[in-house]
C-alpha cells in the first residue's frame, strides 16, 4: 500500500514565514533546523516534515490504532539525503525506526509526501510548478523519446508536459535512493493519453542502465502524475523483485 498526502502552507500559515508550529519537532529535529541556514530551506523543510508528519501520523492511526503526537514522529535523512521516519519513546529517546520507506518534495507553498507500508517497495515523490520555459531549455534533458511525445502535444500543454518530464526523472531518481547526480535521459517516461490530469494517471518508466552505474536498478517500476492547481506532482515505485504486479488500487489518498 502506498499513501500519500498534499499540504499547502495556507493549512498552517506560519509556516510560509518559517516557524515552526508548536509541537511539531522533537527537540533533535529543533536542533537540525536552527542549523539550517536560508529562510527558504528552514520554510521548506519544516512543510515537508509537517506534510510528513501528518501523513504518518494518519497511517499509523489506520493500520495500527496508534495515534501519536506529531513531535513523537522524528523525520530523519540518510547520508544520501533519502528521508526515513523514527517513533520516539519520549523526548530524550529517539526511539525506534519505523518500517516504510518515505518520500518528500516540497516546492514555495506545497509540500508532498508518500510512505510504502512496505519497505522493500521503495517510493519517490516530486513536486514542481508549472512555469513556461522554452522548449529549448528542457531540450538536453530529454530522452529521444520524450523530446518526440512534447513535439506532438499541443502549445497550451507543453509546459505542463515539460514539467512532468522533469518531475518524473526527480521522483524515479528519489525511489531508486541515488546520490549525487543522474544523467537525466537516463529515465525516461512516456504519458498514456488522453490524460485526466486532475486524477492519478499511470506513466511508462524507461531506464537506461548503462547511464546510472552507481547503484543498482533493476527491477520493477511504475509511475503515476496528476496537476493540481499549477502543480505537477510524481510518485513513483521500483521494486527490486522483477516482474512484480504494481497496479493502480496501490494508490490510497491520507
Ligand atoms: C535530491 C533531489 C532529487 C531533491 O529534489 P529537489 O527538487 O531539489 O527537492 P525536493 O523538494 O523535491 O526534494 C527534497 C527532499 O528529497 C529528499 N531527498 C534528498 N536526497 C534524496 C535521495 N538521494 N534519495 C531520496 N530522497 C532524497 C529529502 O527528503 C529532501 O527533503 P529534506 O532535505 O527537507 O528532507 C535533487 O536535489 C537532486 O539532486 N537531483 C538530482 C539531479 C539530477 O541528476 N536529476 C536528474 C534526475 S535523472
Amino acid at each position: 500500500m502506498l499513501y500519500w498526502l498534499q499540504q499547502s502552507s495556507a493549512s498552517y500559515p506560519p509556516l510560509a514565514a518559517g516557524q515552526p508550529p508548536p509541537g511539531l519537532l522533537h527537540p533533535e529535529e529543533m536542533a537540525e533546523f536552527t542549523r539550517l541556514r536560508t529562510p527558504r530551506r528552514r520554510r521548506d523543510w519544516l512543510l515537508g516534515r509537517w506534510t510528513a508528519k501528518h501523513l504518518l501520523q494518519r497511517v499509523l492511526a489506520d493500520g495500527e490504532g496508534r495515534y501519536p503526537a506529531l513531535s513523537r514522529i522524528v523525520i530523519a535523512n540518510e547520508r544520501g539525503g533519502a528521508p526515513y521516519a523514527r517513533l520516539a519513546d519520549g523526548y530524550r529517546h529517539t526511539g525506534c525506526r519505523l518500517p516504510y520507506c518515505l518520500s518528500i518534495s516540497h516546492t514555495g507553498h506545497r509540500g508532498f509526501c508518500a510512505v510504502s507500508l512496505e519497505p522493500a517497495l521503495f517510493v519517490g515523490v516530486d513536486i514542481e510548478r508549472v512555469v513556461a520555459r522554452p522548449a529549448a531549455a528542457w531540450e538536453d534533458l530529454l530522452s529521444p523519446a520524450e523530446r518526440n511525445f512534447a513535439q506532438r502535444v499541443i502549445a497550451g500543454e507543453q509546459d505542463i508536459y515539460l514539467t512532468l518530464f522533469w518531475s518524473v526523472k526527480e521522483a524515479v531518481f528519489k525511489a531508486l535512493r541515488l546520490n549525487g547526480r543522474a544523467v537525466p535521459q537516463a529515465i525516461s517516461c512516456e504519458p498514456l493519453l488522453p490524460a485526466r490530469p486532475h486524477d492519478w494517471n499511470p506513466l511508462g518508466i524507461d531506464l537506461d542502465p548503462t547511464l546510472i552505474t552507481s547503484a543498482p536498478t533493476a527491477g520493477t517500476y511504475r509511475a503515476w502524475w496528476r496537476v493540481d492547481d499549477n502543480y505537477v506532482l510524481t510518485l513513483a515505485i521500483w521494486s527490486r523483485a522483477q516482474g512484480m504486479s504494481l497496479t493502480d488500487d496501490l494508490l490510497l489518498a491520507c
